[in-house]
């Protein structure tokens, strides 16, 4: 069990970054928003066999947030977060202040212009923006060889993919498996947000799409049949409110009509005052044909 050293100054750590990197170490890097859980874990442990070295990033980024979204009441547990890490030697925590990061003055943003667009991109205006521009300072400031992102966030691991081969990164992306709970809910920062009530018709998500898997591994092609199914399993619950349900072709992001090539299954609802995402693919075994 070592303690990850902490490090706050953008100088300090880029510093190290490239002195790790004259010596011929490899970076694995985990960019994280803190209040870390096993779906974080997960990437941490993959970052664990690639890098010499580890660089887990903790910052509530305000750039991502809308103006009436939870940048303020976004968990925050600095020191809960170090402990977990422990176990696997995470050698830096890079743990910068919104100060820091965006001084007076700031004015500089990075757009993913069409992947960006649709999905959470439609009712989070400005968020793929934030998310990019605030990866990209990192990827400079870390300049890490590999940077492990989770595919709960599909859409994001989409438009990083796509930024870091539009701008010429020399950072190879990883995406990483959705980490469930034990009953399916896919786990998040935000589920602490959760009543007990809500907790258990936000299982609602997961049992939609795993229902949805179901039905196109019997055969089912069609979109607006699956979509239905899934408004239909997730609407029963009192406190749900679906704001988008869609089917995706897995890479482009592209509507699909027919499930004919890679589907992605993508949907974000409302439990009370708490926005869950989850994803899942609709057919894991298709070979093509
Ligand atoms: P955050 O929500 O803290 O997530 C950090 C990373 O953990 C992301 O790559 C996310 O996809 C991954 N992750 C979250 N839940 C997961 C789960 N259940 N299983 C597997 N991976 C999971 O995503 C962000 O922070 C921010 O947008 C960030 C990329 C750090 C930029 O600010």
């Amino acid at each position: 069990m070592t303690k990850p050293r902490v490090i706050e100054s953008i100088s300090e750590m880029q510093e190290l970054s490239r002195s790790l990197k004259r010596e011929g170490k490899k970076i694995a890097f985990v960019p994280t928003m803190g209040y870390l859980h096993q779906g974080h874990l997960s990437l941490v442990e993959k970052a664990r066999q690639l890098g010499d070295v580890v660089v887990v990033s903790i910052f509530v980024n305000p750039t991502q947030f809308g103006p009436s979204e939870d940048f303020d009441r976004y968990p925050r547990d600095l020191e809960g977060d170090l402990k977990k890490l422990e176990p696997y030697r995470v050698e830096y925590v890079f743990y910068p202040s919104a100060r820091e990061m965006y001084p007076e003055g700031y004015q500089t943003y990075v757009e993913v212009e069409r992947l960006s667009r649709g999905l959470c991109g439609d009712f989070r205006p400005g968020h793929f923006r934030g998310v990019c521009t605030v990866v990209c300072k990192l990827f400079n400031i870390v300049q890490p060889d590999f940077a492990i992102f989770g595919e709960k966030d599909y859409q994001q691991l989409r438009v990083i993919e796509q930024m870091t081969r539009d701008l010429n990164f020399p950072v190879q992306i990883i995406g990483m498996p959705t980490i469930r709970e034990e009953d399916g809910l896919a786990m998040s920062s935000r589920n602490a947000y959760l009543s007990e009530g809500e907790r258990k018709q936000a299982l609602s998500l997961s049992r939609a799409l795993f229902s949805c898997q179901e039905l196109v591994k019997k055969g089912e092609k069609d979109s607006e049949m699956l979509k239905e199914k899934a408004r239909e399993i997730i609407s029963q619950n009192p406190d749900a409110r679906i704001e988008y349900i869609e089917i995706r072709d897995a890479y482009t992001l592209e509507p699909l009509e027919k499930i004919d090539r890679p589907a992605q299954m993508l949907l974000a609802v409302w439990v009370g005052n708490t926005r869950l995402i989850d994803n899942i693919r609709l057919n894991p075994d298709y070979q093509g044909g």
